[in-house]
C-alpha cells in the first residue's frame, strides 16, 4: 500500500480477534485502492498472545508503538488458555496498561440499532426501532484502577479482597466535557449515570457534572439517574436516552447490556480517546466491545461488524474520514438488509425466515462487494 502519514498499530489479540481483523483487512486494502486512503501498518501481538511471546500481556515496545500511532485498532484479548496466569499478567492487563498509559479517558460506545436487525433484538421491534444510544464510559480510573487494590489475610486468618472506586473531580468533569461536547452534534440530551444515594463517588460525580454543565454547556440538557435504574429503564424505554455519561465499571455493565438492544454483542465498536495535544491530535484506541468469545474462536463464524464499525470510528475520529466512515456503515447497513447473518444475528425461529447464514470471511466479503458496489 502506498506510504501516508497515518500511522495505524494493528493489534488482533487472541481469540476471534485475529479472525475479525482479518475481515477489517480486506477494507482496509480496499480504502487504499478505491479511496487512496492509505496507512503505514505496524502489527503485533497483545494479551495472551504476548504473553506466549514475550511472557507479559503488552510489552514496553508495544505500549511505545501505540504512543506513537495515530491510532491503535485493536481486536479482543484473554481465553481460558491463561487461566492459570497470575492476576497481574492476566491477557486483559496488557488492554489495561494501554487504556492507563496511553490516557484514553473517554470511551464511547454507540448503539445503534440497523433496521434489519430490529428482528435480532430480544426486545420488541417498537422498543428497539431506530434506536441510536451514545454510552459514554468513563475509561482510566474508578474501581478499575484505584488502590488500595489486592487479596490479603487478615490477623483473624479470613482473607479479604479489596478493590477501591475512586475519582477526581477532574476526572468526572473531562469525561463529561466529551458527553456535552458530543450530545451538541446529536439530541443535545445528557444522562449522567451513578450511585449518589450510596456512593461517595457518585455525589462527587453528581455535584461535578452539574458544576460543569452550569459553567459551559447549559444548552445541553441534563438529566441524572442512578445507575441501577438506569439499566431497567435501558430495557424499559431505551428512546428516552441520547447521549449516556458513566463510570469506568457502570460503563461496562450498562454498554453490555445496550448491545442486546442492537441484536447482538458482535454489533457494538467502541473508540476510546485521550485529549486533544497542542497540535489537536487524541491519542486513540478502537474495539469492539465483544470479547474473546473463546467458544466460538477458530470456527470462522464470528460476526466481524464490530471490529469493521470500529475501523469506520477510527476513520471518523482519528482521521476525519466522516465520508469513507459513512461508506463502512451504509456497507454494514446494506449488508444486512440483503439478508447476510452471522450465526449471533440469528434467532432460531420465525424472524430468520429468508435470511442467509453467513461465516466471518462471507460476512468480509460482501461488505467489500457492497463497497465495489457503493462507489
Ligand atoms: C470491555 C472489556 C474489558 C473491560 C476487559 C476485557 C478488560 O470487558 O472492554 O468492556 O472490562 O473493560
Ligand atoms: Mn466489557
Amino acid at each position: 500500500m502506498a506510504g501516508s502519514n497515518r500511522n495505524l498499530l494493528v493489534l488482533p489479540g487472541d481469540g476471534i480477534g485475529p479472525e475479525v481483523m482479518n475481515e477489517v483487512r480486506k477494507v482496509i486494502a480496499w480504502m487504499g485502492r478505491k479511496r487512496a486512503v492509505g496507512f503505514d501498518i505496524k502489527e503485533d501481538v497483545v494479551g495472551g498472545a504476548a504473553i506466549d511471546k514475550h511472557g507479559v500481556p503488552v510489552a514496553d515496545a508495544t505500549v511505545d508503538a501505540a504512543m506513537q500511532a495515530d491510532a491503535v485498532l485493536f481486536g479482543s484479548v484473554g481465553g481460558p488458555k491463561w487461566d492459570s496466569v497470575p492476576f497481574e499478567k492476566k491477557p486483559e492487563r496488557g488492554l489495561l496498561r494501554l487504556r492507563k498509559e496511553m490516557d484514553l479517558f473517554a470511551n464511547l460506545r454507540p448503539a445503534k440499532v440497523f433496521d434489519a436487525l430490529v428482528g435480532a433484538s430480544t426486545l420488541k421491534p417498537e422498543i428497539v426501532k431506530g434506536l441510536d444510544i451514545m454510552i459514554i464510559r468513563e475509561l482510566t480510573s474508578g474501581v478499575y484502577f484505584g488502590e488500595p487494590r489486592g487479596i490479603t489475610t487478615r490477623p483473624d486468618g479470613q482473607r479479604e479482597g479489596i478493590d477501591t472506586q475512586r475519582y477526581t473531580s477532574g476526572e468526572i468533569r473531562r469525561v463529561c466535557a466529551v458527553a456535552f461536547e458530543l450530545a451538541r452534534k446529536r439530541q443535545n440530551k445528557v444522562c449522567s449515570a451513578e450511585k449518589a444515594n450510596v456512593m461517595h463517588t457518585g455525589v462527587l460525580w453528581r455535584e461535578e457534572a452539574t458544576k460543569l454543565h452550569k459553567e459551559s454547556y447549559a444548552d445541553v440538557e441534563l438529566t441524572h439517574m442512578y445507575a441501577d435504574a438506569l439499566a431497567m429503564q435501558l430495557l424499559r424505554w431505551p428512546g428516552q436516552f441520547d447521549v449516556i455519561v458513566t463510570d469506568n465499571l457502570f460503563g461496562d455493565i450498562l454498554s453490555d447490556e445496550a448491545s442486546m438492544l442492537t441484536g447482538s454483542l458482535g454489533m457494538l465498536p467502541s473508540a476510546s480517546l485521550g485529549a486533544p495535544d497542542a497540535t489537536g491530535r487524541r491519542k486513540a484506541l478502537y474495539e469492539p466491545i465483544h470479547g474473546s468469545a473463546p467458544d466460538i474462536a477458530g470456527k470462522g463464524i464470528a460476526n466481524p461488524l464490530a471490529e469493521m464499525l470500529s475501523y469506520a470510528m477510527m476513520l471518523r475520529y482519528s482521521f476525519d474520514l466522516d465520508g469513507e466512515a459513512d461508506l463502512v456503515g451504509r456497507a454494514v447497513e446494506n449488508v444486512l438488509a440483503a439478508g447476510y447473518r452471522t450465526a449471533d444475528l440469528l434467532t432460531a425461529g420465525q424472524d430468520d425466515k429468508g435470511l442467509k447464514k453467513v461465516g466471518t470471511q462471507e460476512m468480509g466479503d460482501a461488505i467489500v462487494k457492497e463497497l465495489d458496489r457503493l462507489v
